[in-house]
């Protein structure tokens, strides 16, 4: 990989720089840049798109769709959202499944917690979200499925993407590069396409759930039968996104045992944990955006278009912009201003920013007070160190996210 280092982000405002390459990727981390950036019109960037539509093949989903489709199916979904009240119980469900206790009497146990959360929250996202009753044949699958979480490095994704190589033309040189160098990345494909066939085969949609909303506007024609299949595997995708988090979450829990003695005490405080823990380790390293013409949502055409990416663990770990920006510090969203400006965004900005905002905030941080709480019959052994912040994937996971467990 230090081969591909002159094509890396080089700091604020730089681009990539090979000027025989597609040469209008501008990175900034830089807060003021970021929001003179959002005063003009903008829309998700062809290179996001291009990163999406190779993660788990999720080709045809809201995700890859224009701002008009977006907005649409957005205020559709919105009634489908687990509401607040339901979400408690949805986390402590979720929570008992992520640890099971063995016998009386058993010591410590321990489990690999990316994997495990992957899988688990799949199923949650299938019962709250999509709202189906999952059968046999595909609970079997989810329980014994790999889910590894290895996409190509970004920096990597930047080269592929300069080159257009993410044209349908150059798709057999992709192909071949990923089956010799990324195995997983096809392994996974695989396994999205397979899911995507059994959740229409093996689920029974609950009266009202958004499954059954999105075979009504697939059968009057409002949407493709890709598009219902997209928004099925973008269930895959979310979970993932969420497993990122409630995994580095659960992690510094386990690594800083007075705060699980905080939020046992003070329930309300597990949300300032949250954003602590979103802003040092946000799932998505980077995402990005592209000018449009004022009133339209469409790309320009050929290359003149400006991509714009934010770096967001650059800017989320930017001294001049937070003070002592490595060190776990909750207390920090105490400040009534600890947020504003363009400083903080692990859920994106504008009209694009993640509709699964609220739904992933409060699911973490109720799972997470449940964890602290007297109900909860296990106690999580103390990590020796926080988790090291993964790597320049488009969703990171911690690389070392052991963690052990025990009766109380
Ligand atoms: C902690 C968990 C999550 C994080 C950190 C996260 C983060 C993000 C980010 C950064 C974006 C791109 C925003 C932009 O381009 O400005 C996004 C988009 C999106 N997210 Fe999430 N997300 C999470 C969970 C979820 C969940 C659970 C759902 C499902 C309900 C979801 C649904 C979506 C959708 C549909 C989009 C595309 C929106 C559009 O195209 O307009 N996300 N998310």
């Amino acid at each position: 990989m230090g081969k591909l280092n002159p094509f890396k982000w080089q700091g604020s405002g730089k681009v990539y720089s090979l000027p025989w390459l597609k040469n209008r990727l501008e990175y900034s981390s830089d807060p003021q840049r970021i929001a003179a950036y959002a005063k003009t019109p903008f829309t998700r960037s062809r290179f996001v798109m291009a990163m999406i539509s190779e993660f788990h093949l999720s080709r045809n989903s809201i995700v890859v769709s224009d701002d008009s489709h977006a907005m649409w199916l957005k205020r559709i979904a919105r009634p489908h959202m687990p509401t607040d009240d339901a979400i408690p119980l949805i986390a402590r469900e979720l929570m008992g499944r992520v640890f099971p206790l063995a016998a009386p009497g058993h010591g410590e146990q321990s489990l690999q917690l990316s994997d495990r959360l992957i899988r688990e929250l799949y199923r949650t996202m299938l019962d709250n979200m999509l709202k189906v009753t999952v059968l046999k044949p595909l609970d079997d699958y989810i329980m014994r499925t790999r889910f590894p979480h290895r996409s190509r490095p970004l920096v990597l994704e930047g080269v592929m993407y300069s080159m257009r190589l993410h044209q349908s033309l150059l798709r057999p040189v992709c192909l071949l590069f990923d089956g010799l160098f990324f195995r997983e990345v096809r392994y996974m494909k695989r396994v999205s396409a397979k899911l995507e066939q059994m959740v229409c085969d093996f689920t029974i949609p609950k009266p009202n759930s958004w499954f059954s909303t999105l075979a009504e506007l697939k059968a009057s024609g409002k949407i493709t039968r890709a598009q219902f299949r997209g928004e099925i595997t973008s269930m895959l995708v979310s979970s993932f996104s969420l497993a990122s988090a409630l995994g580095s979450a659960l992690l510094c829990l386990a690594a800083r045992p007075r705060y699980q003695q905080k939020i046992h005490d003070d329930p309300a405080f597990a949300r300032y944990f949250v954003m602590e823990v979103l802003r040092l380790y946000p799932p998505f390293r980077q995402f990005g955006y592209e000018q449009v013409p004022e009133g339209s949502d469409k790309h320009l055409s050929g290359s003149i278009a400006h991509e714009f990416m934010v770096p967001v663990v650059e800017l989320h770990r930017d001294s001049s912009i937070w003070k002592d920006p490595d060190k776990f510090y909750p207390e920090r969203f105490l400040e009534p201003d600890a947020m504003k400006g363009f400083k903080y965004m692990p859920f994106g900005m504008g009209k694009r920013s993640c509709p699964g905002r609220s739904f992933s905030m409060s699911l973490i941080t109720q799972s997470l007070r449940f964890i602290c709480s007297d109900e909860c019959n296990i106690r999580l052994a103390k990590r020796g160190a926080m988790p090291k912040g993964g790597s320049g994937r488009l969703v990171s996971f911690a690389y070392d996210d052991t963690i052990a467990y025990q009766a109380k």
